[in-house]
């Protein structure tokens, strides 16, 4: 079972990098471990992806506004939000070669499960059990290491200059409440929605793009009256049921893990993580947390700013509650990979495919003429193209190789329809149009693929 899953995973990566969606970072100079580059069909996935989210999220909605925050931001963000001193992984190391590893994927790598455990138990159950380190070796006691990459801003490399590269997009948003309430004081409940890169020095980065070093979230902070935090979480989980149907992934693969108390973030009261089943197993997509008045409380404390909403008309006031549903990006991008490929048997060959809904496809259709050396039909093709291009944005050209290469290299990058334009297009105008999902081919005319 394990080799088959994880063939899946090298087939999905290896199609991946083939096909131009996502390339390892640095491959030219051998990589760097946890980052990985798009290349032009995986930025069209990833957009269209992040695009459906924010039509979902903020445009369809009439109490959602959105922001983008610096990336580097006051280092006493992060000390107020508890990130310097809490945001930490437990790593261990082996004695001999000196490895790093986070202990918690040791035990779980050896059949143990790390929920709930504190680090001390985690110890004690990889001395119980024997547990050396993938070489063999003995593992020395864990210590907590900071997932935070520091850096400095301007010229002098001293305390006062420390910054990090933000950890969670959500910050930039508490660190815009009251602006926003001051441009808008839009009615509770409302939220802000921001979308962009967060980065974590992961120990251990591993499973393709699941656990990267770079990354992207799009996040909300839904700001409301503290008495009214369990229906807006009930909401956006519902909400969230819905976006992830509409990105085709199947409700079967999809599950709810009520977070117990001792592995929730330290700001959450309530927890809700969202699981799906990869080819590397059952794992986090994304999750929903009660934060509480947690940031903006630790905002107000340290800032010496109020952060209180004052209900319109009324003296009543209040630091809001927060309920947030945090997304990756690369996790739904591994998800919707890994649930849309496929493999099947056409004319006895082996035919691999992604059976990505049309809204995702980074090519929606691929045209070629029949024949590339009959001028007549690269003509007409030609104008057939740039019609559907003009109407659909997101349409090729593809005239390499004979008719059955093209349509095996379109099945791999999940292009629904590919267009022929043979001799009977000259005559009266049809097509013929390719279904990727059920190789079926049927004529039509250019204007019904055009309405
Ligand atoms: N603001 C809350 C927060 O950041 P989180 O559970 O640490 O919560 C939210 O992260 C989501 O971000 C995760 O559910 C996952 O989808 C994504 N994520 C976290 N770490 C990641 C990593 N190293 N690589 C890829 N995605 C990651």
């Amino acid at each position: 079972m394990t080799t088959k899953k994880n063939e899946k995973m090298e087939a999905i990566v290896s199609l991946a990098k083939r096909r131009g969606f996502i390339y390892p970072g640095s491959d030219v100079y051998g990589g760097l471990s946890g980052t990985w580059d798009y290349g032009p069909l995986g930025v069209t996935l990833k957009r269209k992806i992040m695009q459906a989210w924010w039509q979902h999220f903020v445009e369809a909605r009439d109490d959602m506004y959105g922001v983008d925050a610096a990336i580097l931001m006051n280092q006493k963000v992060w000390q107020a939000s508890g990130h310097v001193d809490t945001f930490v992984d437990p790593l261990c190391e082996d004695t001999i070669n000196h490895r790093r590893y986070r202990t918690d994927h040791i035990l779980k790598d050896n059949g143990v499960d790390p929920d709930g455990m504190t680090m001390t138990q985690m110890d004690e159950a990889i001395a119980e059990k024997g547990l050396k380190s993938p070489d063999g070796n003995p593992l020395s006691a864990s210590r907590t290491f900071n997932m935070m990459f520091t850096t400095h801003v301007g010229a002098t490399h001293d305390e006062a200059s420390v910054s990090y590269l933000r950890p969670e997009t959500a910050q930039g948003i508490f660190t815009n409440f009251k602006n926003v309430v001051d441009s808008f004081y839009p009615n509770l409940p409302f939220g802000l929605a921001q979308q962009g890169k967060a980065f974590r020095n992961e120990i251990s980065p591993r499973d393709f793009i699941f656990r990267s070093r770079e990354f992207e979230q799009m996040e909300i902070e839904y700001f409301v009256h503290p008495d009214k935090w369990q229906e807006a979480f009930d909401e956006l989980l519902a909400s969230t049921h819905e976006f992830l149907h509409d990105l085709g992934l199947p409700s079967e693969a999809i599950h709810e893990l009520d977070v117990p108390e001792t592995d929730r973030a330290h700001y959450s009261k309530k927890t809700i993580d969202i699981e799906f089943d990869f080819p590397i197993g059952k794992e986090e997509l994304m999750g929903i947390a009660y934060r509480t008045d947690f940031d903006l409380g630790n905002i107000q404390r340290v800032s010496n700013k109020s952060m209180e909403y004052v209900v319109k008309g009324t003296n009543e006031k209040f630091i809001p509650h927060v309920i947030e549903p945090s997304f990756g990006v690369e996790r739904l991008m591994m998800a919707v990979l890994s649930s849309s490929y496929r493999e099947d048997e056409v004319n006895g060959e082996t035919r691999i495919y992604l059976a990505l809904p049309e809204h995702l496809a980074p090519v929606r259709f691929a045209v070629s003429p029949l024949l590339k050396n009959k001028p007549e039909l690269v003509e007409k093709a030609r104008e057939v193209y740039r019609a559907l291009k003009k109407k659909y944005g997101n349409v090729t050209w593809d005239d390499n190789g004979n008719i059955g290469k093209r349509y095996r290299r379109q099945d791999e990058i999940g292009t629904p329809h590919s267009v022929v334009i043979d001799f009977q297009t000259l005559e009266d105008g049809t097509v013929t149009v390719r279904d990727r999902d059920t190789t079926e081919q049927r004529r039509v005319s250019v204007e019904e693929l055009l309405s």
